[in-house]
Order: C-alpha cells, then structure tokens, then sequence
C-alpha cells in the first residue's frame, strides 16, 4: 500500500519509515516521505524510496498519510487529502480539526521507544474509517510496536500523558534514586547502577506481567521487611498521589492544546 509520512525525519516519522522498511510492511517504492529540510540521498539503507515534491505531491501518490509533524505546524501545512486514510500522531489536534483535510481521519499515540521497536501506540478511529482501514493502522502501527483500539478519542489525551510520556517517569525515578544514594555518600557511578538495578532490572521482573503488580506489592507488604517500610513511607509521603497529579496535568495539557489555550 502506498503509504506517505509527512515529517519522515522526525523522531516518530524515521522510526516509522525504518520499521515499516525492514520488517517488509512497505516496499521502499511504495514509501513517499516528506520533510521540511529536504530529500535524504539514503533513508535507513533504502535509496530508492520516494521523497515528494510537497505536502500535495505526497496526498496524490499516497493512499494513507501519516503526519508526524509537531502541533504547532499541523496548520502550516494545508493538508487536502480528501478520500485518504490520514493517521495524526500529533497531540492535541483533535479529529474536528484534522477532519477539515477531507479525509478519514484515525489517531494514533505511539511514544519514544518507537525508535527501537517497542512502542505501544493505541489509536482511535473517528466515523467513517472502515474496517479494512482499521486493519491497515494495525499493520503500519505494528513497524514500531504493539497497538489498541480505543473507545473514545478523549482517551487519546490519556495515553498521551502515559505511554506518550517514554521515559520520562523512570528517568525522574532513577534520578531521584540516585541523589538519595549520592547524598548518603555512594560514589556517582555506583549510584547510577544502584538505581539502574531498581528502574530497569524491576521493571523486567514485570515484563509481560504487569497485571500482577497489585499481587507483587502485596507479597513485600506481607513480607513486612524494609521494602515494605519502604512502600510505606512512599504512599504516605503521596507517592501514588503524585503519579496520579502528573498524569492529570499532562492530559490536562494535552485537552489546553487541543482548545489552542496550552
Ligand atoms: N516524540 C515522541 O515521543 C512523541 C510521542 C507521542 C506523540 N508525538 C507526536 O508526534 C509528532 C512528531 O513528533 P516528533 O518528536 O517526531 O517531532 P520531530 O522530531 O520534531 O519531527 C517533526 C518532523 O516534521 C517535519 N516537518 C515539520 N514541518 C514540516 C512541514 N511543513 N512539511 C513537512 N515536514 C515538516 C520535520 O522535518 P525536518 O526533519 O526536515 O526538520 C520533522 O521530520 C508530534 O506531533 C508529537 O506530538 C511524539
């Protein structure tokens, strides 16, 4: 299927482009990308690849358009794709907004690890997507990752400020680890690694599992030992508090843009 992505060298847009190419989702000739600095002589090893022209060159030799340019330049853009699939993996511009290009409009949230493959990036599919349609954002989505429907495009707001936040949250965990162990006098290096072990080495004990966190919080309370100690002081110092206010800020913000007030 000839697919355009317009912000091709993006963050988002390249790891689409690379995934799609090497796991076969999309011959290099059926691929037209589009940029803002202009056509790469090699794009992921593939040379072969289309570059268009400008947003219209790319609309008329595509059948679905992905447009991975930031918020702010969505209105720059002019997008007339009238009876084209249009997938936004932009954050606040709602589907009223994106509808006015004239095509069948799906948004799809997908996040940082997306570079390396392992993106969950639900979508939500306004009125009109078919389900052929619907199939065709699976296959593209899975060049990156996994993928859901979502009920509502309200939940796009939602999974902006979660699996859209990458990780920003364990980056903020990890450093805050490791200023408890800098200021208790461990060496820099060694503090790092102690908390690499907690964010990283934790989190793939709940790899694949993650429903079970409840249980695995109730087995170290039971076990009433110093990480039981632990989750306490956490909890009554707000910790779930604050994950709860850090997500509703950032949808909050994901709604402000959306209005054109952030
Ligand atoms: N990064 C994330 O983790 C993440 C997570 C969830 C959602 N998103 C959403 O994904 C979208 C892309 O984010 P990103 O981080 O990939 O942004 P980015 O790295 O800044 O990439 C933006 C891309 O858009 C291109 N571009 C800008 N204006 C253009 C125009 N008028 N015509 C054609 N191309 C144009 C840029 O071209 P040049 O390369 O030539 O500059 C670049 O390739 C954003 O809307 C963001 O809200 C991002």
């Amino acid at each position: 299927m000839k697919t355009g992505i317009i912000g091709a060298t993006g963050w988002l847009g390249s790891a689409l482009g690379a995934g799609l190419l090497s796991r076969g989702i999309v011959q290099p000739g059926d691929l037209v990308l589009l940029n803002r600095s202009g056509p790469r002589p090699d794009y992921h090893g593939h040379a072969d690849v289309i570059w268009a022209r400008d947003v219209a060159d790319l609309v008329a030799q595509s059948e679905v358009v992905v447009v991975s340019v930031r918020p702010e330049d969505w209105p720059g853009l002019d997008l007339r794709a009238a009876g084209r699939l249009v997938i936004s993996f932009m954050a606040g511009v709602e589907a009223a907004t994106l509808a006015t290009c004239g095509g069948r409009i799906v948004r799809a949230m997908p996040n940082a690890a997306a570079e390396i493959g392992v993106s969950y990036s639900p979508f939500w599919a306004a009125e009109g997507v078919t389900e052929a349609e619907r199939d065709t954002v699976r296959r593209l989505l899975s060049a990156i990752g996994t993928t859901d429907e979502l009920e509502a495009e309200a939940q796009i707001d939602l999974m902006t400020a979660l699996p859209g936040s990458g990780a920003a949250y364990p980056a903020l965990m990890a450093v805050a680890m490791a200023g408890f162990m800098r200021a208790q006098g461990v060496a820099d290096a060694i503090a790092w690694r102690a908390a690499e072990a907690a964010v990283i080495g934790g989190a793939r004990l709940l790899e694949g599992r993650i429903t079970e966190a409840p249980a695995l919080l109730a087995a170290y309370r039971d076990y009433r030992g110093t990480t039981a100690a632990g989750l306490d002081a956490a909890e009554s110092a707000g910790f779930s508090r604050a994950i709860e206010a850090a997500l509703d800020a950032a949808a909050d913000k994901a709604r402000r843009m959306a209005r054109g007030k952030a």
